[in-house]
């Protein structure tokens, strides 16, 4: 495999020395919402809400809404591991002044225990049927309280009506919140906007053209007056949405939507809060229920907003309002392992698919597209050794700062052996190791053709000068060099791509010498998290194959 680095930097195409280095491509922004106006402040302060599990996350929040020796009325007990019981719970209990809490389904975690423990309530509500709470959490939880009783039903929908009905008196009219029980994330968002109003969330299969019946008699049971929709015609019919103006009179029925799951749920807390007063404002992931769940009664009960993010960046549509003056903290819900510390410095999302993204993922299951793509803005790097190589300017310039650092540091000097390679370069390649060592040693090595972040000119691959006893690419780690390039590579805006152990995510052996620029924010985020793929750290399938 020495070969392959050594015969790319004679084989790449040599650029002319430009005059001023260009500014890089502006980074696509992955989602666009049209948010309001909103008066900005600095970033605000962050802090994490989580545990070392899923239920110790739910407890957190039970910690911090139920201070030491007061008792609420009633805990609602919710599986840990399925979100499609538990969606109308959380308006139940912040109804009751009540908590939530998640248990395993076949029994009360130790924590939940001890803080069942701690609150002592009144009463313990099991939401599912025993698939979802078994017989076991029934005995268990009846430790803990003098009331315990079950509220599950096999179908996920009557679950819920039984729920609202449990929580809310007949008549107690006002408004109510509607979500499709098909659809967590919309089923959270619409909970926690009804929760802060003390409101019921009611969830039907918004596939169908009309509601149920059951659903109309619940309406007019509790003589609700207005209903807030959550969710697109997609997840709620446009026949539901006007049933109900039909039910219950014009201009009494909102839709909040948007373009996706972060902008629906921005919209929700929109419509829940349109004057939101100075105060946190939670954020879950929105690939996950787990954390949402957790956070949402505490959301609902303090009357503050959940967003959902991205696990490593905040959404177009999130945004705003998370810089608003109105957000004084940023609480994010669960560890970095589902919501990266870049969220709570509010790091806009970037493409990861388009190729002049500084984030785009290029591995085997991510060809670049247009496969023969070519950066704008190659430069030859001002280093003392580039080689003929070029490097789009934006790493360009980060290279030159890092050699120059690490040289000031005593790590010594390093060359680029290979930077940008074109489709046609990375086809000579490729077919070269190929015919050289056959296809399987070569698919460890080599990228195909279109397959190379080489072709982003964002990558490039390091040579220690001067190092005794190592002239291979193989040894590089081993160098002065490579040791200082793994521990601060990072401070320069690059990740080392192929970490030893990681074949089994990256696809490829591994390449100490193979950095890849993605800019500060995220290195020094992903420094700090403990990463040692992109796959991982942006939240990507592993790409062992083609
Ligand atoms: N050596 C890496 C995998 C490439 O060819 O891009
Ligand atoms: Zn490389």
């Amino acid at each position: 495999m020495l070969a392959v680095a050594v015969m790319t930097a004679t084989t790449a195409t040599a650029s002319a020395q430009p005059t001023a280095v260009p500014l890089a491509p502006a980074p696509t922004v992955l989602r666009t919402w049209s948010a309001p106006a909103i008066a900005t402040v600095a970033t605000p302060r962050v802090s994490r809400l989580s545990g070392s599990d899923r239920y110790a996350t739910s407890v957190a929040a039970s910690r911090a809404a139920f201070a030491t020796g007061t008792h609420p009325p009633v805990v609602y007990l919710v599986s840990g591991t399925s979100p499609w019981q538990a969606l109308s719970a959380t308006p139940a209990a912040v109804h009751q002044g009540g908590g939530v809490l998640m248990s395993r389904p076949d029994g009360i975690p130790a924590v939940v225990a001890a803080e069942l423990t701690r609150l002592a309530p009144a009463s313990i509500v099991l939401v599912g049927p025993a698939s979802d709470m078994s017989a076991t959490v029934l005995d268990q939880a009846k430790r803990y309280a003098p009331d315990v009783r079950r509220i599950g039903a096999t179908n996920r929908y009557t679950t819920a009506h039984a729920l609202v009905r449990h929580s809310f008196a007949k008549g107690s009219g006002g408004q109510g919140w509607l979500a499709t029980g098909q659809n967590w994330v919309d089923g959270i968002a619409a909970g926690t906007a009804a929760a802060s109003h003390r409101a019921p969330l009611l969830t039907i299969d918004g596939r169908a053209s009309a509601l149920p019946s059951a659903t109309i008699t619940l309406i007019r049971t509790l003589k609700l007056t207005s209903m807030t929709i959550v969710g697109g015609p997609t997840s709620v019919s446009s026949g539901i949405q006007a049933q109900l103006t039909t039910l219950l009179g014009a201009g009494k029925v909102t839709r909040a939507a948007g373009a996706d799951r972060y902008a629906t749920a921005s919209r929700v807390n929109q419509l829940a809060r349109p004057a939101l007063t100075a105060g946190p404002a939670y954020v879950a992931s929105g690939r996950d229920f787990v954390n949402a769940l957790a956070g949402s009664f505490l959301a609902g009960r303090t009357k503050r907003p959940l967003f959902y993010s991205q696990p490593f960046c905040v959404p177009g549509s999130v945004r705003p309002t998370l810089r608003s003056a109105a957000v004084t903290k940023v609480v994010l819900l669960g560890g970095e392992g589902s919501i990266r510390s870049l969220v709570g410095t509010l790091e806009p999302c970037r493409s990861i698919d388009a190729p002049s993204s500084t984030w785009v993922l290029v591995n085997k299951k991510n060809q670049l597209s247009p496969k023969t793509y070519v950066p704008a803005h190659l430069v030859t790097p001002a280093v003392t050794y580039p080689n003929g190589q070029r490097l789009r300017s934006d790493a360009a310039a980060a290279v030159a700062r890092m050699f120059a650092a690490a040289k000031a540091e005593g790590a010594g000097r390093m060359s680029i052996t290979s930077g940008y390679r074109s489709y046609s370069t990375q086809s000579y390649l490729y077919s070269r190791r190929v015919s050289t060592n056959g296809r399987a040693y070569a698919d460890k090595w080599v990228a195909r053709p279109g397959f190379s972040e080489h072709q982003s000119g964002l990558t490039l691959d390091v040579a220690a000068v001067g190092a005794s006893r190592c002239s291979t690419f193989t040894c590089f780690g081993s160098t002065p060099q490579g040791a200082w390039l793994r521990k601060n590579a990072w401070r320069f805006g690059f990740v080392l791509r192929y970490e030893k152990g990681y074949t089994p995510v990256t696809g490829y052996s591994s390449e100490p010498w193979h950095i890849r620029f993605v800019g500060t924010p995220l290195s020094g985020a992903y420094h700090r998290g403990g990463w040692h793929t992109l796959e991982q750290f942006l939240a990507e399938p592993a790409a062992p194959t083609y």
